[in-house]
C-alpha cells in the first residue's frame, strides 16, 4: 500500500475508534449520536479488514431494533443522549415496536444482506455458515416485511413514506415530492428571514455544521411534519393513502433491494435453507419492474411518484443504482457509464455528485443536492465492477481516497474536493478502508 493511501487508512481507523459505542458505531459523535440501520451496514463493510468481530457485532446489534413484523428502523436511539427525536418518533406507542430500545418508525435502504456477504468473505466456511446462520432470518423477515406493507401494486417494487427512508433526505425528487404537499402557515413562511433565524436555534445539525451545507429550513420542516403526519396513521399504507401523503417507489432503495434479495439467495443456498415460495416470486417481480422506472424519453432511471404514477425528472446520482443492482442489461449499463463520465453532468474534479453539475438543483455544498458521497460512491463502484467496468471502477476508487487526504468528512464538494458535513464521519472512513485494501 502506498505510504500516503496508508496514513489515510489510519486516520480512518481512529475514526472509527472514536465513534465505537457499546456494540455498535455512531456515524459522528456529535451529529449523530445514535445507531442508523444503512451507516452501520455500511461501517461493518469496512471494519471487516481490521477488527472481524467488531464487524459482526456492529451487524448483530441491529438485530435489538427489529420489530415483531420484521421491520428494521433507520434509527435505534442511544437512550443516554436524550434529545428531540426521541419524542419525535415515539415507538413505544407501536406494539409492534421492540421494548427495550426505543427506534424511529420508518425504514432505510437494505444494506444489511450486503454487509452480511461482505464479512462473510473474511470467514472460512464453517464460521461463515454459522455466521450466515445468525442473521439468516433477520433478513428474511426484513425482506418479507418490505412486501407484505410496502408492496401496495403487488409488482415487488416497494414504496417509501418519508425522504429519511430512502437515506438522501434532501434529494432533488423527494424536495420535489413533498414540496407539493400542503402544509400549515408556520412552515409555509419558513424562508422568510426572520422566521430562519429563530428556526436556527432550534436546529441540533447546524450546531455542527454551516446551514448552507445542511437541508434547507422549509424542507427540514416538511420532513418533520411529515413524521407527525405518519404518526397519526400508524404507518398503515391505507390510511396513509387517505391522508395523501407524499409516497414514493425510490430508486436507489429498490435497485439496493434487488441486489439484497440475491444475496439473500446466497445466505439461503449456503445454509441449505429454503426461500418461501411466495417470497421468491416477490424477488423475481422487483427486479422485472425496475423497468418501469426506465424513463426511454429521457433514457435514464428515476424514482417514481406512486400517487400519480409519473416519474420525476431530476438528474441525480440514483440513476446509477441499477449498475449496483446488477440486473440491467449490458446496453443499459453503457448509457449509464457514458452519462457517469460526462464532464458537464457528473464526472466532476471530485466525482460524483448527488446531483448533476448541470441540473437546476444543484448545489456543491448542500448535503444530497450536489456534495459527494462516499456511500454512493462505493455502490458505483460495485455496480462498476459488476459489469466488468474495472479501469472506470480503479479510477473512481482513486478520486474517492483522494477526498480523504482533505479530512474524513461527511461529504464533499464535487468541484474542489473540499470538506463539507459532520467531521470524523464513519461510513466515510470504513468505504475508504474497504477501497484502499482491495
Ligand atoms: C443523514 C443521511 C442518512 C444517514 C444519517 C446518519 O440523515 O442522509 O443517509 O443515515 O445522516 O449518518
Amino acid at each position: 500500500m502506498k505510504p500516503e493511501i496508508k496514513s489515510s487508512v489510519e486516520a480512518c481507523i481512529r475514526v472509527l475508534d472514536k465513534n465505537a459505542r457499546a456494540g455498535y458505531t455512531v456515524p459522528s459523535a456529535e451529529l449523530y449520536p445514535h445507531q442508523w440501520l444503512w451507516d452501520s451496514c455500511f461501517t461493518a463493510i469496512g471494519l471487516r479488514h481490521i477488527d472481524i468481530n467488531r464487524a459482526k457485532r456492529e451487524i448483530l446489534s441491529l438485530k435489538r431494533g427489529a420489530w415483531k413484523n420484521g421491520m428494521l428502523p433507520n434509527i435505534i436511539f442511544n437512550d443516554s443522549s436524550i434529545n428531540f427525536d426521541h419524542n419525535l418518533w415515539e415507538s413505544q406507542q407501536e406494539p409492534a415496536a421492540p421494548k427495550t430500545v426505543r427506534t424511529t418508525t420508518i425504514t432505510q435502504p437494505p444494506m444489511l444482506a450486503e454487509a452480511v456477504i461482505k464479512i462473510g468473505e473474511k470467514l472460512n466456511k464453517q464460521e461463515r455458515i454459522k455466521w450466515f446462520e445468525s442473521m439468516y432470518k433477520t433478513i428474511e423477515d426484513y425482506h418479507k416485511w418490505l412486501y407484505a406493507e410496502r408492496n401496495p401494486e403487488n409488482n415487488g417494487l416497494v414504496i417509501q413514506l418519508h425522504p429519511y427512508e430512502s437515506g438522501l433526505d434532501n434529494s432533488p425528487p423527494w424536495m420535489f415530492l413533498i414540496n407539493k404537499q400542503r402544509y400549515p402557515w408556520w412552515i409555509r413562511s419558513a424562508n422568510t428571514h426572520s422566521i430562519e433565524v429563530i428556526f436556527n436555534h432550534l436546529r441540533r445539525d447546524v450546531e455542527y455544521v454551516p446551514s448552507s451545507q445542511r437541508i434547507g429550513l422549509k424542507d427540514a420542516l416538511e420532513c418533520f411534519y411529515l413524521v407527525r403526519k405518519l404518526k397519526k396513521t400508524h404507518y398503515g399504507y391505507t390510511p396513509i393513502k387517505k391522508s395523501r401523503q407524499p409516497i414514493m417507489q425510490d430508486l436507489v432503495f429498490n435497485s439496493i433491494f434487488i441486489r439484497a434479495n440475491k444475496h439473500l439467495l446466497s445466505i439461503a443456498e449456503e445454509i441449505n435453507r429454503d426461500i418461501p415460495y411466495d417470497l421468491m416470486q416477490h424477488m423475481k417481480k422487483t427486479e422485472q419492474s425496475l423497468e418501469i422506472l426506465w424513463s426511454e424519453q429521457h433514457r435514464q432511471y428515476y424514482s417514481r411518484d406512486f400517487n400519480n404514477k409519473s416519474l420525476i425528472i431530476r438528474k441525480t446520482i440514483a440513476t446509477f443504482m441499477p449498475l449496483y443492482s446488477g440486473s440491467i442489461s449490458r446496453q443499459r449499463a453503457a448509457k449509464l457509464v457514458e452519462d457517469l463520465t460526462d464532464k458537464n453532468s457528473y464526472w466532476a474534479n471530485y466525482p460524483v455528485p448527488s446531483a448533476a453539475l448541470d441540473s437546476r438543483q444543484f448545489r456543491p455544498d448542500k448535503y444530497w443536492q450536489g456534495p459527494t458521497w462516499m456511500n454512493a460512491n462505493w455502490l458505483i463502484i460495485e455496480g462498476l465492477k459488476s459489469y466488468g467496468y474495472k479501469e472506470l471502477a480503479q479510477e473512481l476508487t482513486r478520486r474517492s481516497l483522494d477526498l480523504i487526504n482533505n479530512g474524513v468528512y461527511e461529504y464533499y464538494s464535487p468541484l474542489d474536493g473540499s470538506p463539507k458535513g459532520a467531521k470524523d464521519f464513519s461510513w466515510t472512513a470504513s468505504l475508504a478502508i474497504d477501497l484502499a485494501v482491495r
